[in-house]
């Protein structure tokens, strides 16, 4: 017999990852978004937000009504369902908060429809919430949360993402500063062309920090995590970026950088106890800066999306 109702966990993502600009990103296993799905016997979308955050109950503006609907439009499918939201993933906390709600309300109902689909190919519909939460199509966020693990995004047209591997070990720590920085704001400060060297010096941290996932060359990773396109133009938010990272780094970090379009700080650590330390560090520098914030300390989730 069908199944009803559903309830879904869509996980915290770090996109960008350094150079990897809507390309690269990784899933965590804490903290996440869930929904529940339930059939509601209307043809309607009807959201109810069980969160501490605001959210959006006009299914037009909330992210993962929007990733829901195209999915239902797409299949032809005139069911009505409740969404019912707890999010832990604040908006705008730059750990992907609408690709995490996005995710889960793919999930869900394709689970619920019977599983037409396989997980990569429910990326498009959630790319369309993504696309109203930030007003572009990038699917960093929204692919490694769908699919767990490390993803590169090695084409967007046609699709074509993979998963990187990566070492055993590998820890990250995502601080979380109380400062909110709307992704579709940030996107706009990045200039749209970039000089050939800047390209040739992304092209080259590309490169090398997949060759180091892939190999467990920590001192690669390292030398890899720089952004040339776009941290150097959102930090501005963040006092004393480079002291931040200078003392990450002395700290045990392998590599720091802005998580997606920030204003949470990332940084690749090797084990759980540098990561913790790390974390702390990072925590105590905005702290001195008047800013409180929050760490999250957590393995790659090799799982991403998950029916509970
Ligand atoms: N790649 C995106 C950006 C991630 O940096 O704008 C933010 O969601």
């Amino acid at each position: 017999m069908a199944r009803d109702e559903i309830k879904v966990f869509g996980p915290a993502t770090v996109s960008n990852v350094g150079p990897g600009f809507d390309l690269l990103g990784f899933a965590l296993e804490a903290p996440g978004d869930e929904l529940i799905i339930r059939r509601n016997g209307t043809d309607k979308l009807v959201l109810y937000n069980q969160s501490d955050c605001k959210l959006p109950t006009d299914p037009e503006l909330n992210v993962a009504a929007v990733a829901a609907a195209s999915l239902l439009r797409e299949l032809h499918s005139y069911e009505g369902f409740d969404l019912v939201f707890t999010k832990k993933i604040h908006p705008g906390s730059g750990v992907g908060s609408s690709a995490a709600s996005c995710v889960a309300a793919v999930v869900g109902l394709n689970e619920l429809l019977g599983s037409p689909y396989e997980t990569a190919e429910l990326i498009p519909y959630a790319m369309e919430g993504e696309k109203v939460a930030s007003g572009s199509t990038h699917a960093d966020n929204i692919a490694p949360a769908l699919m767990g693990g490390i993803t590169l995004i090695r084409s967007y047209d046609p699709l074509d993402i993979k998963h990187i591997p990566y070492p055993d070990d590998l820890w990250c720590t995502v601080i979380h500063p109380f400062l909110e920085i709307l992704t579709s704001e940030s996107r706009k400060l990045i200039p749209q062309t970039v000089a050939l060297e800047t390209a040739l010096k992304q092209c080259g941290n590309l490169a090398g920090l997949v060759a180091g996932l892939t190999t467990g060359d920590y001192p690669l990773i390292g030398r890899s995590v720089n952004d040339s396109f776009a941290e150097p133009h959102r930090t501005h938010h963040l006092p004393d970026f480079a002291a931040l990272k200078e003392s990450a780094l002395e700290a045990g970090s392998v590599g720091t950088g802005l998580s997606g379009s920030g204003p949470s700080v990332f940084s690749l650590c090797r084990g759980e106890e540098m990561a913790s330390a790390v974390g702390e560090v990072i925590k105590a520098h905005f702290t001195d800066r008047g800013i409180d914030s929050r760490i999250y300390t957590s393995r790659i989730s090799q799982a991403g999306c998950k029916i509970i």
